[in-house]
């Protein structure tokens, strides 16, 4: 079965047609830069777009940037407050005339990781932990997907630790991996206070560069790189469609 995995990221909204079977995109990627502001109409008109570009009818799933449950936004977070109270699956819905399936951007990219990536097999209490504009969190427990969970929304200095440790707030402060490593060293430690995972797989961009932070991980937890890499979001996205996850 093939369905169309889209994943809305802060910068980019990604598209492709994946083989649920295999996980591989039977199709390049199309990609659009994320609309600014990034308005429900204005997302939804991007996501049509990529719809269109790909002539689909068929299954269609996204990953979303936000706390979400049921396929309602329930904050603005990185992409713009207008969001709130918004039920994106039925916007798509309306906007492309084809059902969507719409689940947290970390909830996919950790289903993709179970099925096809670094998680595969893998029982206990795993977080996939994704470092890029913000940072997401997908939990699984013995395979299975614990929904919504938001991970980098934890406290540090009365702000979410994203506003500290994300891939973005590297970039923007200018931090040397080693320094942000440190800074990522403290939030691994805290999600070890409250969630003692039995493995940490690191998502989103930041996947490629554990080399470059790694020394500065003294936390005691098992943390490996994802293995989708910037394809994760897509293809769980089109997982979840597949198999109705909302
Ligand atoms: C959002 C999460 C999202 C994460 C990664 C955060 O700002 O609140 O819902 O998963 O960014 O995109």
């Amino acid at each position: 079965m093939k369905a169309l995995g889209i994943d809305i990221g802060g910068s980019g909204i990604k598209g492709a047609i994946v083989d649920i079977e295999t996980g591989e995109l039977v199709t390049e990627r199309h990609r659009i830069p994320t609309p600014r502001p990034a308005t429900p109409e204005n997302i939804a008109k991007t996501v049509k777009a990529i719809v269109d570009h790909f002539k689909w009818k068929g299954k269609a799933g996204s990953g979303f940037p936000t706390p979400l449950a049921h396929g309602k936004c329930l904050s603005g977070s990185n992409l713009d407050e207008s969001l709130k109270g918004v039920q994106i699956d039925q916007l798509f819905k309306d906007t492309t005339g084809i059902d969507f399936t719409v689940i947290n951007d970390a909830d996919a990219a950790a289903l993709a990781e179970f099925k096809f990536g670094a998680g595969k097999g893998k029982d206990g209490l795993v977080a996939v932990i994704t470092l890029g504009t913000g940072i997401g969190s997908g939990l699984f427990y013995n395979g299975k997907l614990i929904p919504n969970t938001e991970l980098g929304h934890l406290s540090y200095k009365d702000a979410p630790f994203e506003k500290y440790a994300a891939d973005s707030i590297r970039k923007n402060e200018g931090l040397s991996y080693k320094k942000w490593g440190k800074r990522l060293n403290k939030y691994f430690k805290h999600v070890k206070l409250i969630l003692s995972p039995d493995l940490v797989i690191i998502g989103g961009g930041a996947s490629k560069k554990l080399d470059k932070f790694k020394n500065e991980l003294s936390v005691d937890l098992n943390i490996i790189p994802a293995e989708n890499k910037n394809e994760a979001g897509i293809i769980g996205a089109a997982i979840a469609a597949a198999e109705g996850i909302r």
